[in-house]
């Protein structure tokens, strides 16, 4: 069975609900207000198709993608030719990397530390971040809300369509009963993507994708156990949101390097 990461079309259509230009704007405009500004050098963690980075590198950042799936890799890279921006692409572990060089903003998008299973997993991933981030840099990383897996009131739905080019797909991330294993914290959800439209017999992709959620103080607690960074802002959507705010629907943590005496 071929999975949705497998698949970076696919993939890039489901979540293109997105508006990646708003959000790099966002993030340009946090770096500016945290570090400084412009970000010159960006890295993007479990970057998948590289969307962010990709829009980073059309502004003029000299941007890298990392992800562990040689298919998003090589998918990356061609879209970055195709767009005539320079990208680098390396295919790595988010946990396990060494580029030899650190960037003014490292990001990593759409809650892909979701992928990160345990407590040492995020520990040596943060660690990891924090070898790759300029001295005055930032690393943001972008979290669902806690509140769509520990209330009955979330922020967002598992089930959403999206139209473009022609195409039609009705994506289905997560069933009503994939629920949070509660000692581990990971939840098997089943994602369901059906693609109709220009011509073409209507394709079912089927996967089931593990997520491991992290809490709002697990994240604080990882922070500090680290001892890599420490925590600038947090935001709860693209924007000046709090993360406490009915609103927010997003978990995004600003971090960066903490200095040594
Ligand atoms: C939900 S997708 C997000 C992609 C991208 N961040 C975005 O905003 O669209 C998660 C990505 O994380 C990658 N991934 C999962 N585990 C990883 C790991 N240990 N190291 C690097 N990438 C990983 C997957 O291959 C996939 O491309």
């Amino acid at each position: 069975m071929t999975g949705i990461y497998d698949d970076p079309w696919a993939y890039e259509l489901a979540c293109s609900f997105r508006d990646v230009a708003a959000e790099v704007d966002e993030l340009t405009a946090w770096y500016g207000r945290h570090a400084g500004a412009p970000a010159g050098t960006v890295l993007e963690l479990a970057a998948g198709p590289a969307e962010h980075a990709r829009e980073f590198a059309r502004r003029g950042s000299r941007a890298t993608a990392l992800d562990l799936n040689p298919t998003m890799c090589a998918y990356a890279a061609e879209r970055a030719e195709q767009a005539g921006v320079a990208l680098d692409v390396v295919q790595a572990d988010m946990t396990d990397f060494a580029l030899g060089r650190r960037f003014d903003l490292v990001i990593t998008m759409l809650d892909s530390t979701s992928h990160l299973m345990t407590l040492d997993a995020f520990v040596a991933h943060l660690d990891r971040a924090a070898g790759h981030v300029a001295g005055g840099g930032l690393y943001v990383v972008e979290m669902s809300h806690p509140k769509d897996r520990l209330t009955d009131e979330p922020s967002v739905g598992t089930a959403w369509t999206v139209d473009r080019d022609g195409v039609h797909a009705a994506v289905r991330w997560g069933e009503p009963d994939d629920r949070l294993d509660p000692v581990t914290q990971i939840a098997d959800d089943r994602v369901t993507m059906t693609i109709t439209g220009n011509g073409a017999e209507p394709r079912v992709i089927r996967d089931v994708v593990p997520y491991r959620f992290w809490s709002a103080t697990e994240v604080e607690a990882a922070v500090r156990l680290s001892g890599a960074f420490e925590i600038v802002a947090r935001y709860g959507d693209f924007g000046d949101v709090a993360l406490t705010d009915p609103a927010a629907w997003r978990m995004i943590t600003l971090l960066r390097p903490r200095r040594t005496a």
